[in-house]
C-alpha cells in the first residue's frame, strides 16, 4: 500500500473534482473520483442509486470501493464524495491512503456553485439552502478533524487553490 496519494475531501460544490484534475496534471499524478468509480461499477448514476436503494446503500458502496482500491492507488489525487468521511470507517481508510486535504467552502459559495444543480440527491427540493446549512454544520467539524491540510476556497480560482496545495502538501 502506498500513502503517496492526495485525498480531497469537502462539501458538495467545493471544487474537489476540478481542483483534483488540475492538481494531478501539475503533479504528474493520476486522478480518480470516487463518485465516478461507483457510477462505472454500478452502471447507474448517483441519483439513481439514491432513488432505488437509498443513502445507506450508497455509503456501503463507498466503503466497498475504498477497500477495493486502497492497496493499488499510487501517486493519485483522489476526489471523494462529500459524505465520504462522515462514516468513521471510510475516514479511517482514507487516512491510511494518503494526505487528506479539505477544500473548505462557505454556505454562500456552495449555494452559488450548486444553484440549478440537479445531480445531488441530498440537495433536491426548494429547501436546498436549509439542507446545505444543516449538512454543512454537521459536517464541518468532521472535515476539519479529518484534514491534514485545510484550504479555504472562497473567492479563489482553481489555479490558486492548486498552487496553494502544491506549496503546502
Ligand atoms: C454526497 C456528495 C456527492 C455524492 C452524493 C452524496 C454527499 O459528491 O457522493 O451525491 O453526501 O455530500 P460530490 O461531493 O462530488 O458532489
Amino acid at each position: 500500500m502506498s500513502s503517496d496519494n492526495i485525498i480531497l475531501i469537502g462539501f458538495m460544490g467545493s471544487g474537489k473534482s476540478s481542483v483534483g484534475k488540475l492538481l494531478a496534471e501539475k503533479m504528474g499524478y493520476d486522478f480518480r473520483d470516487t463518485d465516478d468509480m461507483i457510477v462505472a461499477d454500478e452502471g447507474m448514476e448517483i441519483q439513481e442509486i439514491f432513488n432505488k436503494y437509498g443513502e445507506e446503500l450508497f455509503r456501503n458502496l463507498e466503503t466497498t470501493l475504498l477497500l477495493s482500491v486502497m492497496d493499488t492507488l499510487e501517486r493519485t489525487v483522489l476526489a471523494t464524495g462529500g459524505g465520504m468521511p462522515v462514516r468513521e470507517r471510510n475516514l479511517n481508510l482514507l487516512r491510511v491512503m494518503g494526505k487528506i486535504v479539505y477544500l473548505r467552502a462557505s454556505q454562500e459559495s456552495v449555494e452559488s456553485r450548486l444553484f440549478g444543480d440537479n445531480t445531488r440527491p441530498l440537495l433536491m427540493g426548494d429547501d436546498y439552502k436549509d439542507r446545505i446549512k444543516k449538512l454543512l454544520s454537521e459536517r464541518t467539524p468532521i472535515y476539519e478533524r479529518a484534514a491534514d491540510l485545510i484550504i479555504d476556497t472562497d473567492g479563489k480560482s482553481i489555479e490558486d487553490i492548486v498552487n496553494e496545495i502544491m506549496r503546502q502538501a
